[in-house]
């Protein structure tokens, strides 16, 4: 019989697959399987809720227009980044976002903690046009929100869907969630989306 020696390995490319991914899995398993179990990655942080319908509905116009190409939502734990945006982000902060929004470009600042550093007047300002506020702003105006009204009856059946995956929404949440829509729109709901970023965890800045 032939000895199980590196060369074997080598000349038998199916052995050498199967070795590969076997290797692969175990590390895989070692490091990711354990995340499972950590109450830091799975329990949410304290006060964290999942997004009220307006929030939702917020969240859901960032993702549909793109803000996350120029925005990341992950603030890193060096000295750079917290002088300039506040204590790094947690993993617990995350529990309630499907998908998360951490991002990878930043040609505009993070947004991971920017919930009540402006006032809302001035969120609406600058979606409106970014110029209006910061002169020297590439980022582009979004002044349909402010005029496109939101449909009421839109941020149930994500609810629903969402508690399927085991977001605490009460019935109660979902019964008023038209109630929290009615009359209001699309900037409304992303400015609401905005203001309510990262604020559970304060830093001195
Ligand atoms: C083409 C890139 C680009 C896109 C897309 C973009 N932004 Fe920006 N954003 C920027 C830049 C650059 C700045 C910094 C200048 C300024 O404040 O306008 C900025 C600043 C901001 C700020 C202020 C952050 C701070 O800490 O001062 C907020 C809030 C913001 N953007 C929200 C959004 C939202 C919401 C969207 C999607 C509707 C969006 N941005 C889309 C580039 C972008």
């Amino acid at each position: 019989m032939k000895k199980f020696t590196h060369e074997l390995i080598e000349k038998n490319p199916w052995l050498l697959i199967g070795l590969v991914l076997l290797v692969i899995s175990v590390g895989g398993l070692v490091e990711i399987v354990p995340l499972f179990f950590q109450k830091s990655t799975t329990e949410p942080v304290a006060g964290l809720q999942p997004y009220s319908a307006l929030r939702l509905t917020g969240r859901d116009i960032y993702i549909r227009e793109g803000c996350y190409n120029c925005h990341s939502q992950m603030i890193r734990p060096f000295r750079a980044e917290t002088e300039r945006y506040g204590h790094y982000s947690v993993a617990a902060e995350y529990v309630y976002d499907r998908p998360f929004q951490w991002g990878s470009k930043r040609t505009g600042p993070d947004l991971a903690r920017v919930g009540g550093r402006y006032s809302d007047d001035w969120h609406r300002t600058h979606l409106d046009n970014p110029r209006n506020v910061v002169p020297e702003s590439n980022m582009p105006s979004y002044p349909w929100l402010a005029t496109t009204k939101l449909d009421p009856q839109s941020a149930a059946p994500k609810m629903i869907a969402l508690r399927k995956l085991g977001h605490p929404y009460s019935d109660q949440d979902i019964a008023d969630a038209p109630k929290q829509l009615e009359g209001k729109t699309e900037q409304d709901a992303l400015v609401a989306y905005l203001q309510g970023l990262g604020i559970l965890i304060k830093a001195k800045r």
